[in-house]
């Protein structure tokens, strides 16, 4: 990654934090190197009193670690204060299509983000133009989180729609990735454009797969960080 990306990721996860974010507020707190810049930022506003009375909830151990070096009161989900229901989340994604579905789980901690996405009133994606794209999955592979015993079953069947499954494993240590919630991941190219809102539901109803990135029901507003350093938005439809 360039210096410069690296400076587009910082520019739109703390344009994030400036624009979405008031008092009061029950907030989702994303996963990846974009959405550790709305953390830290976030950070920075409540240090300096510029908005206070959040309430974080983490979407993976990288985002509490960073909201308690932040500063940012971290609670669970369904903590009575939060009671399972948030006013916002701000998260990165792998890819993001025209239509605004998404892929994520680069970072492995897509089970808690797409619950974290489920409960929020609003979805914010921050993200650079390089995450755009025409179809989700073929050039960055769908993670899918399993149980250690579906590793074989669950990657015929994902076989059997069309990907090609490969076991995620860990950098600085020896075997699998094992994710926050002490599951595996499958990480599964696709060759061929496949329809992400059947495909979710699908990969979703093979035993043993606690969850996959496909994540096409959350209606994002998408901020993109362009190569030319100015943001743009995809913005989601109006509710009726
Ligand atoms: C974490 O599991 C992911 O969903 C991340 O949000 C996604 O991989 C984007 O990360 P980056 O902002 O680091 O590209």
């Amino acid at each position: 990654m360039s210096s410069d990306m690296s400076e587009h990721k910082k520019a739109v996860g703390e344009y994030a934090a400036e624009r979405f974010i008031d008092s009061g507020m029950r907030v989702g707190l994303g996963t990846g190197s974009t959405a550790v810049h709305f953390i830290r930022r976030l950070g920075e506003l409540i240090a300096d009193g510029d908005i206070s009375d959040i309430r974080g909830v983490s979407t993976s151990s990288q985002s509490l670690l960073e909201a308690r070096a932040a500063g940012i009161g971290v609670f669970d989900l369904d903590d009575p204060t939060v009671d399972g229901e948030l006013d916002i989340v701000v998260d990165g994604a792998d890819e993001v299509d025209p239509q605004r579905n998404l892929t994520k789980g680069g970072g492995g901690a897509l089970l808690m983000e797409k619950i974290v996405a489920h409960a929020a009133r609003r979805v914010v994606i921050v993200c650079d133009e390089g995450k755009l794209v025409e179809n989700l999955g073929i050039g960055f592979p769908i993670a899918v989180e399993i149980v250690r015993e579906a590793r074989l079953t669950a990657s015929r069947a994902i076989q059997r729609l069309g990907g090609r499954p490969q076991l995620r494993l860990a950098q600085r240590k020896m075997g699998a990735v094992i994710t926050d919630g002490g599951h595996m991941i499958l990480d599964v190219a696709f060759e061929r454009p496949f329809d992400p809102v059947a495909m979710e539901a699908e990969i979703n109803a093979i035993p043993g797969v606690v969850e996959n990135g496909l994540f096409t029901r959350c209606n994002p507003h998408v901020i993109v960080a362009r190569a030319d350093g100015e943001l743009s938005e995809m913005k989601p439809a109006a509710r009726s």
